[in-house]
Formats: structure tokens, C-alpha cells, sequence
């Protein structure tokens, strides 16, 4: 999710050249790349199967970022969505509103190899691998315009219970299946060390109760 607008970033999202493509060098592709294949190796059997549907219907490239439209390309077709290039950062009512029109933001930057592992802002692997996937799922692509349409019409307050049930369900939800318990939050799905982590022993879950989720404060939104 997006957070606070004002937080400067060191990251800057990149922006298209005159035919709308967006340039990245051979290390950021080679960053896609690494990341793409080392969560591809853990995501079978722990992500639920509308998410692998979806990876699969994405048929992202391992060896270089995709460009943008190629991803709303697929999101259109199968639900109306669309992704969007955003800076690295947006407040509440950009993210909200564009939720609300089916599209996802995106802001077009990778992270350094000195973040592999672990980095505070979303980036376009984030979004893309641990997101797009799953917006490819009609319940849940209306779920999220539904959620945004909410939070337009949000007071402050309600927004921040808001992005605490956001927090339990689209980036860190977990599924029960006739298979056994699975992963759907983004947060989880982008991240190898949080994948194995979620279905492992270590963690404390409990059946999502919507009244808990509000009232239990986050880390971060
Ligand atoms: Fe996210």
C-alpha cells in the first residue's frame, strides 16, 4: 500500500520516453530477474490457486522488468483492471481514487541490490509479482475497487481502519483451502523469507474476524 506522500524517497519512479517505454538498466533487469526466479521457486503449493492461476495468465518475463501495459494488458481482459505508473510515493486519496476507477499503482522503480532481501517502499516487483496476480480473480478485483470506493468516502479515521483491514487481507491474508492453508496478501507473496515464514510454525494465526482486523493497529500502512 501507499503511505505517507510527505516521506521523502530515494527512490524515483521512472518515467516513460515519447512511444510510453520505460527504460531500465541491465543490473535493474538482472534485480527483475533474481527476484522473479528466486520467489517463482517458493510460490507453488504455499499461494492459493487464484494467485497462480493469475501468475500464470501474466506470464511475466524473467529476464527483464515488464513495461506496464503489458500487465493492464492481461488485467483488462480478465477483469477491467488496469495498472498505473505513480511516483514512488502517493497519499491516501490518489491510491483510494484510483482503486475505485480498477486501477492498481504502481510506481515504476526497482529496488537496489544493497535491498534485495528487504526494502520500506513498494516497488514495481512488489506490485506487480505480489498484486497483479490476484487482481486477475474477478471476486477479488471487485473486492479492491470496492475497497477504494470506501476509502474516498472515508473520513481520516476511517481510513487508517481501513488500511489496517488492507494490511490483514490484500498484502498479508492467508486462505484456507480444501488443500490446506494458503497465502494471497502481496506482502507475503513478493517476499521468500515471509512465505516460508507465514506457513510455517512460528507465527500466530487467527481466523480473520473483520472487527479485529480494524481494531488491531499495524506496524506501518
Ligand atoms: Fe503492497
Amino acid at each position: 500500500m501507499k503511505k505517507d506522500a510527505k516521506k521523502p524517497s530515494k527512490y524515483v519512479a521512472r518515467q516513460p520516453d515519447e512511444q510510453g517505454f520505460i527504460q531500465y538498466s541491465d543490473i535493474e533487469h538482472q534485480t527483475w530477474q533474481r527476484l522473479i526466479e528466486r520467489q517463482l521457486k517458493v510460490v507453488p503449493g504455499r499461494a492459493c490457486d487464484e494467485y497462480l492461476h493469475g501468475l500464470e495468465l501474466l506470464d511475466l518475463p524473467h529476464d527483464r522488468i515488464p513495461q506496464l501495459e503489458e500487465v493492464s494488458s492481461v488485467l483488462r481482459r480478465e477483469t477491467g483492471w488496469e495498472v498505473a505508473r505513480v511516483p514512488a510515493l502517493i497519499g491516501f486519496e490518489t491510491f483510494f481514487g484510483l482503486l475505485a476507477d480498477r486501477k492498481f499503482p504502481v510506481a515504476t522503480f526497482i529496488r537496489t541490490p544493497e535491498e534485495f532481501d528487504y526494502l520500506q517502499e513498494p516497488d514495481i516487483f512488489h506490485e506487480i509479482f505480489g498484486h497483479c496476480a490476484m487482481l486477475t480473480n474477478p471476486a477479488f478485483a471487485n473486492f479492491t475497487q470496492k475497497y477504494g470506493q470506501l476509502g474516498l468516502n472515508a473520513t481520516p479515521k476511517e481510513r487508517a481502519y481501513l488500511a489496517r483491514l488492507y494490511w490483514f487481507t490484500v498484502e498479508f491474508g492467508l486462505i484456507n483451502t480444501a488443500d490446506g492453508l494458503r497465502i494471497y496478501g502481496g506482502g507475503i507473496l513478493s517476499s521468500p523469507k515471509e512465505t516460508l515464514y507465514a506457513l510455517g510454525h512460528e507465527p500466530e494465526r487467527y481466523d480473520f474476524d473483520a472487527l479485529d482486523a480494524l481494531r488491531t493497529p499495524t506496524a506501518s500502512i
